[in-house]
């Protein structure tokens, strides 16, 4: 799984507009979870959609390094059998979590509540992203961390053997940060308790709920109140994920700018935490529209229509970056073809990333044309109007949205757009380059 080799990449305008049905890859958070929840329940978890892209397999191999039996039965069905919450035994090496920010920071949670020593790494992103957001509240378990100079990985960790239960304020808009906590308090005797100013994606409330778990959500003056009763008896329950709206962002954008395109991606998961790049689009003057609206595996999912539109730029407010951290950098993209200006607000969660993706977004841009400034946490676009001139080379900085925005990007621009690495989108979206050509009935997206 290790990238030795870097893999550049080019985009082209096809030859004819983008048009056809599609889904995309199950979503990561929830895949992430579905791992460790069963490796963690009583019993035997059937997981259908699953994701297989390289950071849910790290998942996956540590689960199994902690003890749980994870199968794969077939394309995207994996099996679980759990050990219990409590249940994890120590891992005999190190843990390698690869270039994945959840992989890491959730199952950090999960260890501070069990005996057990293990030491964790990652990739060279990994390495560089801080962690001291989650060992900071979790030391508070009782739980004791080694980590290198600013909090960074590899670090090591020895859980608490008697937990405490966590009550803690986030001081950031972080569902990593609630959820290692969450994922302590399930050790812990007591209730657990994370305040969140802003809310931010609910996926792991809502399948500790599946699972069995007490959970409430209360909106106060405060903030969201999450309150965990500790030490439930997990119950081993199917998980259906749905197709990510992360990875669906990149088809529809493509399709809004490339013209005469129509295309509909099947099954996208809506969960209202997470859409937030749709809304944003809606305002920009796209028609999206949702078919087949219905809840599957206890999350809103439905089929989007996206249709080639003329955009406008917008002022994206602060507030609803928790709910598209992710879709920056293609929403950067879907404003270059904007007529006029889009300053996106408050985006300072977005320096520690898979890359420091506000620089390296406003890079992207620049390398191709586009006027783009960032102001304090703030990323202005200046909009071509639809005439994006293209013929940059991106950076991406072992960052797989980064260049699947740029690769979006190429689709729409005058000139072709080549991508410096185009060998981290397998940790998210493997097979994008063949879904993209699909829909463009040609080889747009390839090998440079
Ligand atoms: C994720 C939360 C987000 C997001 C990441 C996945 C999750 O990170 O960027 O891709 O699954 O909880 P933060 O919670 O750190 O913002």
């Amino acid at each position: 799984m290790a990238h030795s080799e870097p893999r550049p990449f080019r985009a082209a305008a096809p030859s004819a507009p983008l048009a056809g049905r599609l889904g995309v890859p199950g979503d990561k958070s929830i895949s992430h979870r579905a791992l460790m929840f069963g490796a963690i329940a009583v019993g035997t978890t059937e997981i259908a959609g699953l994701l297989e892209g390289e950071d849910v397999l790290r998942t996956a191999a540590a689960m199994r390094a902690l003890g749980a039996e994870v199968e794969r039965t077939g394309p995207g069905a994996w099996r679980v059998a759990g050990r219990g919450a409590g249940g994890l035994v120590e891992p005999a090496d190190v843990l390698d979590m690869g270039n994945s920010g959840t992989a890491a920071r959730l199952l950090l949670g999960l260890l501070s509540g069990h005996p057990l020593f293990a030491v964790m790494t990652g990739d060279a992103s990994l390495r560089r992203r801080p962690m001291k957001r989650v060992t900071d509240p979790l030391s508070a378990t009782g739980a004791q961390f080694w980590t290198r100079e600013g909090g960074r990985l590899p670090l090591a960790v020895r859980g608490a053997a008697d937990p405490l239960p966590i009550d803690y304020v986030l001081p950031v808009a972080s569902a990593q940060v609630k959820s290692a906590c969450l994922l302590a308090g399930l050790c812990a005797p007591g209730t657990t308790r994370v305040v969140e100013r802003e809310p931010t994606r609910d996926h792991t409330e809502n399948m500790l709920r599946h699972f069995g778990a007490t959970v409430a959500v209360e909106d106060t003056p405060e903030g969201r109140v999450v309150t965990l009763e500790g030490q439930p008896e997990l119950a081993a329950a199917p998980v259906l994920v749905p197709g990510d709206p992360s990875s669906a962002a990149f088809p529809i954008v493509a399709a809004l700018l490339v013209p005469g395109s129509r295309v509909v991606v099947e099954n996208v998961g809506l969960n209202p935490l997470r859409t937030g790049l749709f809304t944003t689009l809606r305002e920009m003057g796209a028609a999206l529209s949702i078919e087949n609206a219905r809840i599957a595996g206890g999350e809103p999912v439905g089929d989007i229509v996206a249709e080639h539109a003329e955009l406008r730029g917008v002022e994206v407010p602060p507030g609803r970056a928790p709910s598209m951290i992710d879709e920056y950098p293609v929403l950067a993209v879907a404003a270059a073809a904007a007529r006029g200006v889009t300053r996106m607000r408050g985006l300072a969660e977005l320096r520690v990333k898979e890359s420091d993706r506000l620089s390296a977004t406003a890079a992207l841009l620049a390398a191709n044309g586009v006027r783009a400034e960032i102001e304090g946490d703030d990323l202005i676009v200046h909009g071509t109007g639809g005439a994006i001139p293209g013929g940059g080379t991106v950076e991406t900085h072992m960052d797989h949205r980064i260049a699947m925005a740029a690769l979006v990007m190429g689709l729409a621009a005058r000139a072709p757009v080549a991508v410096d690495d185009a060998a981290f989108i397998d940790t998210s979206f493997p097979g994008f380059a063949a879904l993209m050509n699909g829909l463009a009935g040609g080889a747009a997206i390839g090998p440079a």
